[in-house]
């Protein structure tokens, strides 16, 4: 007789059954805040009200804790292991976007106002701050062994986060073209900081919270480093050639606010004429108005940017999977790691 075939769960069905996991420690952990920061957590979460149930369309995808649980079970772990540390991966990624969204000026995310739009500048950056507190203490109240250095990985991650998000901003003043033009380089390190470092906590973390050796702790981490820039990449793409109804977000702002993303800055590498009418449109003074806009994101991609992003995203997946070849891992565990990588890059939202 045949043996069964047991399906391979598919990423959506991954990501749903950590989140079922990971939702009733996050719903206590957010109803502890002050009831101001929970009603804003709960509205960037998605959720309707601390105690309500989900909005269709407004929450994440759920990677981060994703990737804490699997973290967990690719070392042997129970996925319960992992649940605070997906808590405070989820907490983190919540305080990043309303302070990010503020920086960035943007009005709408997942379909719906921004934080900072619907409560006010104040209250979000506040929010934010209550949720960067509350994640440092779901981990240092957190029971057993392995709390010190699980408070320190999310420490240098957080330092990383914001080293990332500085160099992001400062990058915005530099010179499109010329000697003090951003590099790939320095995009790469930029993105390993401000998108990298979570993703890699999230696995990291998962790692140690399952008890994990340093060596499998470091290799998860790393994979999920580079799963970051793969994800940053992706995120850049849709930035420009994203449908807004299906992200969420709103078309073409990163161009217009003359973001220096991947597919740009691989564009303007790119010798030719669509690469250096590129530059002159985006060396102009003023606002980019509609067809500019439109102009400046047909010359990307005419100029490669657009598949030099794709490619640059593709390697680093191929890093993250060398990362995760390196240690041995729960093979179960390991093939569910293996179908989110794609998953993140190809997403559409
Ligand atoms: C967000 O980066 C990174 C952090 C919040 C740390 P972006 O600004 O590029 O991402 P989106 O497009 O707003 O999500
Ligand atoms: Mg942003
Ligand atoms: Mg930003």
């Amino acid at each position: 007789m045949t043996p069964p075939v047991t399906q391979r769960a598919t990423a959506p069905q991954i990501l749903s059954r950590c989140r079922d996991l990971v939702r009733p420690a996050l719903a206590r952990t957010v109803r502890q805040l002050h009831p101001w920061h929970g009603e804003i957590t709960a509205f960037s979460l998605g959720w309707d009200g601390v105690d309500g149930g989900e909005i269709p369309g407004a929450q994440g995808k759920g990677v981060r804790q994703a990737l804490a649980v699997l973290g967990a079970q690719a070392v042997g772990a129970k996925p319960q292991s992992a649940v605070l540390g997906a808590v405070a991966v989820e907490l983190i990624h919540t305080f990043s976007l309303l302070h990010d969204d503020i920086m960035d000026g943007d009005e709408t995310r997942r379909r719906r106002a921004t934080a900072w739009k619907a409560y006010g500048t104040g209250p979000a950056v506040l929010a934010g701050d209550a949720l960067f507190a509350q994640a440092v203490q779901t981990l240092a109240d957190a029971p057993g062994p392995q709390c010190v250095r699980a408070v320190r990985l999310l420490a240098g991650t957080l330092n990383d986060l914001v080293r990332g998000q500085a160099d992001d901003l400062l990058f915005e003043s530099r010179p499109w073209t010329g000697p003090e033009a951003v590099q790939p380089h320095e995009y790469r390190l930029m993105a390993e900081h401000k998108t990298g470092s979570l993703l890699g906590c999230a696995a990291g973390l998962g790692a140690v919270l399952g008890g994990a050796g340093r060596t499998e702790a470091d290799a998860l981490t790393a994979a999920g480093r580079h799963l970051g820039v793969a994800f940053q990449c992706a995120d850049d793409v849709l930035g420009i050639w994203g449908d807004p109804a299906v992200t969420g977000k709103p078309v073409h702002s990163d161009l217009r606010r003359r973001k220096k993303t991947y597919p740009v800055l691989a564009a303007l590498a790119a010798a030719g004429p669509a690469a250096t009418e590129l530059g002159a449109l985006l060396r102009g003074g003023g606002p980019l108005d509609d067809t500019a806009v439109r102009r400046a994101a047909e010359l990307t991609e005419d100029a490669g940017g657009r598949a030099a992003a794709a490619a640059e995203a593709h390697r680093h997946l191929e890093s993250a999977r060398a990362c995760l070849d390196s240690v041995p891992l729960a093979p179960d565990a390991l093939d569910e790691i293996l179908t989110l990588l794609p998953y993140v890059v190809e997403r559409t939202v």
